[in-house]
């Protein structure tokens, strides 16, 4: 890796967390796609696999519709594990609205037979008026009134209101007798005005939800697949070079792009590492450099991993590395050591669970969830 003195120059790449302004690269025909459901009030489903930018698109494309008078309520379900949680969230987001404050009477009215969970206060510096939620000795039967009168409340707030709720599969795994998934259902009904857009990334989770007849949310939503980034975004990233004085090969972005599977996450993230190295030409070789150190700095989190696996489960990854797919012939089953067709299955599906691997459930393909993880196993393996 190049020694020379280097010049500071403000990074051009991000990671680690939702890009926004010069660090997003645009999306149209998704925006467009998505705007013509969202003009009608119709609600959406987007799911597409992780580290592919679905939390990015969303907010900017929620950032846009506030520009153009929208009301926006933002859920991020990731950490939702209770009702609690859910309420906590949605509250939040009503009262991040214009508007939300004005109606805070009323809404506190509407509250009023249950124990209080909602105060109101003014920021002593700024004066603003913020809504807190004290949520610690609720009921669960208060929780979810509340949660109902919330949502009633929240669809009063426009009369062009869209309620986005990222990491959507975790309302489907609450183990509350699908009780959330049903209220947000029948008020989906109920205030047929509001855009629903849901997000996630386990794919097999949310076509259950939204495919199987016996799930409130059955054929509720358009359900739209989360693109590959096209051509352009090489593009893209030659121009984010070139801006900070960095020569890159259009071919050495599309090598990159093959490497980690079109994941943008691990693009910015390799373009990001080439830049703070110094590096004045992006070349395959250099590109390989940075693959390399990256990988091998996640060995930690990947040889723990591996820990919790057992024998049976490394033995499928390792076919899954070293063949490029999943087989049951008998040849490659005794090649890799593994004595049935039916050990497979049952391992396949631990890793499935522990979300190692996907299962496309169109065409049943395997893949790896995490493409640097299974970079790093290949040279491991070697
Ligand atoms: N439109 C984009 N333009 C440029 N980089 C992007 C874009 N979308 C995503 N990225 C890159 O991918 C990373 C992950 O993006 P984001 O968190 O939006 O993905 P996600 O699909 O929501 O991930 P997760 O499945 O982990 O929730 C970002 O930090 C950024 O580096
Ligand atoms: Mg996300």
């Amino acid at each position: 890796m190049n020694n020379e003195k280097r010049d500071i120059v403000k990074n051009p790449f991000r990671y680690g967390k939702p890009v926004t302004g010069e660090y997003f690269f645009k999306l149209n025909h998704l925006e467009k796609e998505l705007d013509n459901y969202i003009k009608s009030a119709l609600s959406v489903a987007i799911v597409g696999p992780r580290r592919f930018g679905k939390t990015s698109f969303l907010k900017n494309y929620l950032c846009e519709k506030r520009e153009k008078g929208f009301a926006v309520i933002e859920i991020d379900a990731f950490n939702v594990v209770t009702h609690k949680d859910f309420l906590t969230q949605l509250i939040n987001a009503i009262a991040k609205e214009k508007g939300a404050i004005k109606r805070f009477t009323d809404w506190l009215g509407e509250f009023k037979n249950i124990r209080s969970p909602l105060s109101c206060s003014a920021n002593p510096s700024t004066g603003e008026m913020s809504i807190s939620v004290e949520l610690g000795n609720a009921s669960e039967s208060d929780t979810k009134q509340a949660i109902l009168l919330s949502m009633d409340s929240m669809a009063k707030l426009s009369k062009k209101l869209i309620v986005s709720i990222d990491e959507f599969q975790r309302i489907g795994e609450l183990d509350d007798g699908r009780w959330l998934e049903a209220t947000l259902r029948s008020k989906m009904q109920e205030h047929d005005h509001v855009a629903f857009i849901f997000t996630g990334s386990r794919r097999s989770i949310i076509e259950e939800m939204f495919n199987h007849s016996s799930r409130p949310f059955y054929r509720s939503c358009k359900m739209m697949f989360f693109p590959l980034f096209g051509p352009e975004f090489t593009d893209w990233i030659v121009r984010r070079f070139s801006n900070v004085k960095i020569n890159c090969d259009r071919l050495a972005i599309q090598y990159l792009r093959e490497q980690v599977e079109d994941t943008p996450h691990y693009v910015q993230e390799v373009c990001f590492h080439l830049v703070s190295h110094g590096i004045k030409s992006i070349t395959h070789e250099s590109v390989d450099d940075v693959i390399n150190i990256i990988s091998s700095q996640s060995s930690y989190t990947y040889e723990s991993l591996l820990n919790i696996l057992t024998p049976t489960q490394i033995k499928i990854l390792r076919m899954l590395v070293l063949e490029g797919r999943i087989s049951y012939s008998k040849y490659v089953r005794n090649k890799y050591e593994l004595k049935s067709a039916s050990y497979i299955q049952s391992g396949i599906k631990s890793l499935v669970d522990k979300q190692i691997i996907e299962k496309d459930p169109g065409t049943r393909d395997i893949s790896f969830d995490d493409p640097m993880f299974k970079i790093w196993l290949s040279k491991k393996l070697r």
